[in-house]
């Protein structure tokens, strides 16, 4: 079944990149000129996905308004006959439908994703974590390649990539139980191991393809780590009815909810824009010697 829906998380409360968020979402924290989400709302589109579900906290409401159309502003630019920005802001509210849910509690990222059950339904969907900036300057989509999985392996996907050894607590890890090519099918997951008992170098990072049975699964997750109700333990009890497997992704991960993350991730996006020769050459006159 095709996949024509995604979910994007947007309702944590960013403590790693507090105070920035403490009035925003981290969502909404720029990558050069556009918030962090619209990446992944533009990720999702060019993946073929044209319904995108936003889950954000109640009481918030910068995200809903970046997505909604503003007339004053763009009769403002049309009065000044600025039609480039005229059309960038008009297409921002064009992407397809995007629908709101509310997260009244933060009960954790798998309680997010409950959260759009109805709106899903009975079909398979993405969830892209938007914090996890993915590139791919010239190649799919890191969602278009996991959507891909999915249709070929017809199970739930979760995007993952090799991490330094001494990095793996930071995230969830998989047991591999065979691997072909970029795809792994998964025997288990691991949140947060320790060095000595992690299972791989494999990490789960933020791009998934699911099936609607996951829902299921979340409706009976207790919570689990921090007092939330995770979504690696819900993808671990999916994995004890249906495969699940890992794509290899081709691309890069800048995890933005972060302060190191979003500058790399500046940088980043920086090289691939308009601007990018004359960064590239302020970047080179630096003086970075210890
Ligand atoms: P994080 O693990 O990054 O948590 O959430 P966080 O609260 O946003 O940030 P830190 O760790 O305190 O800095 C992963 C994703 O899940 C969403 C976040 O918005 C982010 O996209 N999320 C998390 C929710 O939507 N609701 C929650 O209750 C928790």
């Amino acid at each position: 079944m095709r996949v024509r829906k995604a979910v994007l998380p947007a309702a944590g409360f960013g403590t790693r990149f507090l105070p920035a968020t403490k009035a925003i979402p981290k969502e909404m924290m720029p990558l050069v000129d556009r918030p962090i989400i619209q990446y992944a709302v533009e990720e999702a589109a060019a993946s073929g996905i044209d319904q995108i579900i936003i889950v954000i906290a109640s009481g918030r409401s910068a995200i809903e308004d970046h997505f909604d159309s503003n007339a004053s502003l763009e009769r403002w630019l049309e009065d000044r006959g600025d039609i480039e920005m005229l059309r960038t802001i008009r297409r921002i509210s064009e992407f397809g439908t995007v629908a709101f849910v509310h997260q009244r509690e933060q009960l954790g990222l798998g309680h997010a994703v409950l959260m759009a059950k109805d709106l899903v339904g009975e079909e398979p969907f993405a969830v892209l974590l938007s914090d996890d900036v993915m590139l791919n300057p010239g190649g799919e989509p890191v969602t278009k390649q996991l959507i891909d999985a999915h249709l070929a392996h017809r199970g739930s996907v979760v995007a993952v990539q090799r991490v330094d050894r001494r990095e793996v607590s930071r995230y969830g890890i998989l047991e591999p139980l065979r691997e072909e090519g970029r795809v792994v099918e998964i025997r288990n997951l691991v949140e947060k191991p320790s060095v000595d008992d992690a299972p791989s170098d494999l990490a789960v990072l933020g791009r998934y393809v699911l099936t609607p049975k996951i829902f299921d699964v979340l409706e009976q997750t207790n919570r689990g780590a921090g007092g939330e109700i995770q979504l690696t333990d819900a993808i671990r009890g999916l994995i004890r009815e249906q495969p699940v497997f890992g794509y290899q992704f081709e691309g890069i991960r800048h995890d933005a909810g972060t302060r190191l993350g979003w500058l790399k991730a500046n940088v980043a996006v920086a090289l691939e824009s308009d601007d990018a020769d004359e960064f590239r050459s302020y970047v080179r006159g630096l003086d970075l010697r210890d």
